[in-house]
């Protein structure tokens, strides 16, 4: 399908191949001088930011597009989100969080805990999925605040939100959620989840390229800007505009890649979200059954809802694993930690493991290919462990 000589098994750190449509529409935003988000324009030429801001929107069931807000990642939403919502919060506030984030919840709220700014505690998981009995055990008077993702990048797991959001929002919690694994791989619809902000990144499963990504904010006066700069707009305050999108979009928009986010989007709606869905996963069942053939194969997470498949091959180390499928296989995956350290510490005692992840571009052939690939290995290291 991709008709290059390897296959690409790491779409959940970031897509690849990109569909025709994202590149022609990066090269067609830069066939124009730029325009938008308040700033000069040219006749006849095109909004992206706007656009882009439509296309989520409906992507994700947004009643406002103004609640769309572009940021240079889903990392960078996050250190807006909660930056922000700790300024509006005088003193030391609760916060909750769960051994199942990537770093990019974990690290922001670490440095809060760190400067005395918050309390944190980290719910720990069951299986595949946060603990929920620890969920309503970890609220206190003083918890305003969750952060917490919806699909795991190590698991597949996807998290049941919306029960976890009305019961957060029952005791007045404030609920981040990273979907930075979910959108574009499972229909989302922001207006019905009890979630405050839905977090989403551009160079994922929505086809994007990387430097683009956002969130999507309910109430925006819960949070405080963080950045401040020039909008294009109320030029000659030199307070920055509390308005929206402008209260979180200071400087230039990265516009080439927000031509590709829409068209990324677009993309996914010709398609269909339930065909992509139930592609990915039947993909995956197909290669874990194959994998769970041999012996020696540890999967770590039989039954993902997303096309994540972590493993390890008893006695060979994940980063030899991942070297020798990329060398003599051609096989792209990651290995290691997937900047998820408290996943692994529960899941493998810390040592990580090698995740396939698969995209609409993935064949059929690639993820037999691939699933034959691991097996060859797996065949040697028993081999090897047989002789010594
Ligand atoms: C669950 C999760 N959250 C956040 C991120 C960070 O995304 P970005 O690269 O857009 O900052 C990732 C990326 O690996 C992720 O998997």
């Amino acid at each position: 399908m991709t008709g290059t000589d390897f296959i690409y098994l790491n779409n959940a750190a970031t897509s690849w191949p990109k569909p025709p449509e994202v590149l022609a529409a990066i090269q067609q935003s830069l066939l124009s001088p730029f325009t938008g988000g308040g700033r000069s324009a040219t006749r006849d030429s095109k909004d992206y930011i706007w656009s882009a801001r439509s296309a989520i929107a409906d992507l994700l069931s947004v009643r406002d597009n103004e609640r769309v807000i572009f940021s240079h990642n889903a990392t960078d939403a996050l250190n807006t989100l909660i930056q922000g919502f700790c300024s509006a919060h005088k003193g030391k506030i609760h916060v909750i969080t769960s051994a199942l984030e990537h770093n990019s919840v974990l690290r922001p709220l670490s440095e809060l805990q760190q400067a005395g700014r918050i309390h944190l505690t980290i719910l720990p998981l069951d299986g595949s999925d946060i603990d929920s009995d620890a969920i309503e055990e970890s609220i206190t008077p003083e918890t305003r605040l969750a952060v917490l993702t919806h699909g795991s990048n190590v698991l597949g797991s996807v998290q049941k939100i919306n029960d976890i959001g009305r019961h957060l929002h029952e005791h007045g919690i404030f609920l981040i959620t990273d979907g930075s694994q979910t959108a574009g791989h499972i229909p989302i619809s922001v207006n019905d989840m009890h979630t405050d902000a839905y977090v989403f990144t551009g160079h994922k499963a929505l086809f994007g390229i990387p430097g683009t990504g956002g969130f999507v904010i309910k109430n925006p006066e819960e949070i405080n800007p963080v950045r401040f700069g020039g909008t294009g707009s109320y030029s000659s305050v030199l307070t920055h505009p509390r308005g929206m999108p402008e209260r979180f979009e200071a400087g230039t928009h990265n516009f080439p890649g927000l031509a590709a986010l829409e068209a990324g989007v677009g993309f996914i709606q010709s398609i269909g979200l339930s065909a992509i869905e139930e592609k990915g996963i039947r993909q995956t069942r197909m290669m874990i059954q194959r994998l769970k053939g041999a012996p020696n194969i540890i999967i770590q997470n039989e039954f993902p809802d997303l096309p994540i498949i972590s493993l390890n091959i008893d006695g060979l180390d994940n980063d030899d694993l991942g070297f020798i499928l990329t060398r003599k296989y051609q096989i792209i995956t990651r290995s290691g930690l997937h900047c998820a350290p408290l996943v692994h510490k529960e899941m493998d005692g810390g040592t990580g493991s090698v995740r396939l992840s698969l995209s609409w571009f993935t064949t059929d052939a690639e993820c037999l290919q691939a699933a034959e690939a691991i097996l060859e290995v797996a065949r040697c290291a028993d081999n090897q462990v047989s002789q010594a």
